[in-house]
C-alpha cells in the first residue's frame, strides 16, 4: 500500500469533539472511521480533537473495545496501514459514548469531559449514521440536553422515506437547528469525478455550448453493482434500490450534471441551481419505471420471504425546462448484476447532413457520445466518427480517452467521505443537499411511491429484467450493449 504524504497548505479546521452514532453499524465501519484515519494521516483533522463512538446499551464497548474495533475497520478499509505514530496518534483521540444513559459513560458526560480535555473554542459535531426511523429521536435529544450548541449534525441519506416523513424530519430539526448547522449528507456529492463534471461544463468552452437538448438526444446515469445486500437484510428490505439510490445519489448526479452555472461555487448559488433542476423534474410516472428483484432475495438473511422490495430499477426521467425539455434522463442501478460500474452517458444527436457513404450505419450503431466513468479513481471518453485509412471515405468509431489516474497526481485524492467530512468540519454546505431540494425529490417521487411498477425476477449476474430494455428503446444502455 503506498503511503500517502499529508496535504500542506490547507486550512486547519477549528478544534473538534466528534460524536458518531450508530458506530456499530456498516457505514461507520467501512467509510467514516478509516475516512478520519486518513484525515489525520493527511494532516486534515484538527490540531485537537475526539472521536467518540456512541451506540445503544446493546452494543457498548470499552474504549479498549472501541479503538480496537477502529483498527480493524482501518485495517480492512483504510487506504493507510493502522501502524506507528499514526495510528497511536488517532487511537488515544478515540472515546465511546453509551446513549441513552445518563452516568458517566452517557453522551453527555462523554461530550463534556472531551471538552473539557481539549480546552476552550470547541466546536460539536454529529454524525448520524443511523437508519431515517432513529433520527428524529437523536436530534429531539441533542436539542433537549442543549448539545445542539455550537454544533454541526450530519444527516445521513435516504433522509425520510417520503414526503412526508421528510417533511417531519426537516421540522425536528428546525426547532433544534438552524439550516447553517445542518449538513444533509450523499456522498456521490464528494467524488472526485462527480465534482469534476463542474469543472468540465464551466471551466471550459468545449462541452458547454453542447449541453442542452439542440444537440443532447438523451443522458444516461447508470449504476449497476455486483454487490448484494451485504448482511443489510433488514435495511435494505425497508429501503429497496429507489430510495437507497435514486432519489438520493442518482438524483443528485443529475442535479449536478443537468444545472445551470451557478454564479460561484458557494454555497447558495450552488445549491439554487441544483434545487431549480429538482422544481422542473417531472413526477415520475410509474410507467416509465421497471421494477427488478433477483432470484434469491427473499432468502436473504432480515428480508420478508414475501418481500416485493425492488433490487433493481431502471427509469425515464424528464426535466421540463428550456435546455432540457424533450431530453430522456434514463437511470439504472441494482444490486447483484453483471458488472460494477458508475457511468453517465450523453448521447448527442447526429449531424443534419449525411455526406459520408457509410455515416447512417455508423451512427447508428455508435454515435457521438461522452460518457463520464465517475468510480473512482475516474475517467472521460469521447466516441466519434473518423475516416478509416484507406482510398475510400469511409467512416469508423474512434476514441478519445482521459484518464485521472494518468493525468494528475494521485497523492492528494480524497475519498468521497474524506472530502464531504472536511467540508463540514470546514462549515462550507455547498456539496450538502438543502431541506427544500430533498422535499421536492420526494415529491417528485410520490406517484411511484404510492402505486409502485410490478416487480419483476433477473437472474444474478444478469443486466436486469428484460424490459429494462423498453425503457431505453430504440437506443441502448451503453453499459450492456
Ligand atoms: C450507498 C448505498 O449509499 O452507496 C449502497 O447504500 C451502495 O447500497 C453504495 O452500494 C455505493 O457507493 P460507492 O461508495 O460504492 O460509490
Amino acid at each position: 500500500m503506498s503511503k500517502k504524504q499529508p496535504i500542506k497548505d490547507r486550512p486547519r479546521t477549528e478544534n473538534h469533539v466528534i460524536v458518531i452514532f450508530g458506530i456499530t453499524g456498516d457505514l461507520a465501519r467501512r467509510k467514516i472511521l478509516p475516512g478520519l484515519f486518513h484525515l489525520s494521516v493527511a494532516g486534515l483533522l484538527p490540531e485537537r480533537y475526539r472521536i467518540i463512538g456512541c451506540a445503544r446499551p446493546n452494543k457498548a464497548m470499552s474504549e479498549e473495545e472501541f479503538r480496537s474495533y477502529a483498527y480493524d475497520a482501518a485495517c480492512e478499509f483504510a487506504s493507510d496501514n493502522p501502524e506507528g505514530e499514526e495510528w497511536a496518534t488517532f487511537a488515544k483521540n478515540l472515546a465511546f459514548a453509551v446513549d441513552p444513559d445518563d452516568g458517566p459513560n452517557g453522551l453527555e458526560a462523554s461530550v463534556a469531559r472531551a471538552e473539557e480535555e481539549l480546552g476552550a473554542g470547541v466546536r460539536r459535531l454529529y454524525h448520524l449514521a443511523i437508519p431515517p426511523d432513529a433520527m428524529r429521536g437523536v436530534i429531539k435529544l441533542l436539542g433537549l440536553k442543549g448539545l445542539n450548541k455550537n454544533a454541526r449534525i450530519i444527516c445521513e441519506k435516504p433522509f425520510g422515506v417520503d414526503l412526508a416523513s421528510a417533511k417531519e424530519l426537516n421540522r425536528e430539526i428546525e426547532e433544534y437547528f438552524d439550516e447553517s448547522q445542518v449538513f444533509r449528507i450523499d456522498h456521490f456529492l464528494g467524488k472526485e469525478s462527480i465534482d469534476n463534471i463542474l469543472a468540465l461544463r464551466f471551466a471550459n468552452e468545449l462541452f458547454e455550448p453542447l449541453w442542452r437538448r439542440n444537440h443532447v438526444r438523451y443522458v444516461q446515469i447508470d449504476v449497476p453493482e455486483t454487490l448484494s445486500i451485504e448482511g443489510r437484510g433488514v435495511f435494505y428490505d425497508q429501503t429497496g434500490a429507489f430510495r437507497d439510490m435514486v432519489v438520493t445519489h442518482l438524483f443528485q448526479v443529475l442535479g449536478i450534471l443537468a444545472m445551470e452555472q451557478p454564479t460561484s461555487l458557494t454555497a447558495r448559488p450552488l445549491r439554487d441551481e441544483v434545487n431549480k433542476v429538482f422544481e422542473t423534474l417531472r413526477p415520475l410516472d410509474p410507467r416509465e419505471v421497471v421494477r427488478g428483484q433477483f432470484v434469491g432475495y427473499q432468502d436473504e438473511n432480515g428480508v420478508d420471504p414475501k418481500s416485493t422490495t425492488e433490487t433493481f430499477i431502471a427509469m425515464r426521467a424528464w426535466i421540463d425546462n428550456s435546455r432540457w425539455k424533450g431530453v430522456p434522463f434514463f437511470l439504472r442501478t441494482g444490486k447483484c448484476l453483471a458488472e460494477s460500474h458508475q457511468m453517465i452517458t450523453i448521447g448527442l444527436r447526429e449531424p443534419v447532413m449525411e455526406i459520408f457513404p457509410n455515416e447512417a450505419t455508423v451512427a447508428e450503431h455508435t454515435g457521438n457520445k461522452l460518457i463520464i466513468d465517475f468510480k473512482d479513481p475516474g475517467s472521460i471518453h469521447a466516441h466519434f466518427l473518423a475516416k478509416q485509412p484507406g482510398p475510400e471515405m469511409t467512416l469508423g468509431l474512434a476514441k478519445m480517452h482521459f484518464h485521472y489516474r494518468d493525468s494528475f497526481q494521485e497523492k492528494n485524492n480524497l475519498e468521497a467521505y474524506e472530502r464531504l467530512l472536511l467540508e463540514v468540519m470546514l462549515g462550507n454546505q455547498a456539496l450538502f443537499t438543502r431541506s427544500d431540494g430533498i422535499e421536492r425529490l420526494w415529491e417528485v417521487a410520490a406517484p411511484l411511491l404510492e402505486h409502485p411498477s410490478p416487480i419483476e425476477p433477473y437472474d444474478r449476474g444478469s443486466w436486469g429484467p428484460p424490459s429494462m430494455e423498453t425503457i431505453i428503446a430504440p437506443d441502448h444502455w451503453t453499459l450492456s450493449e
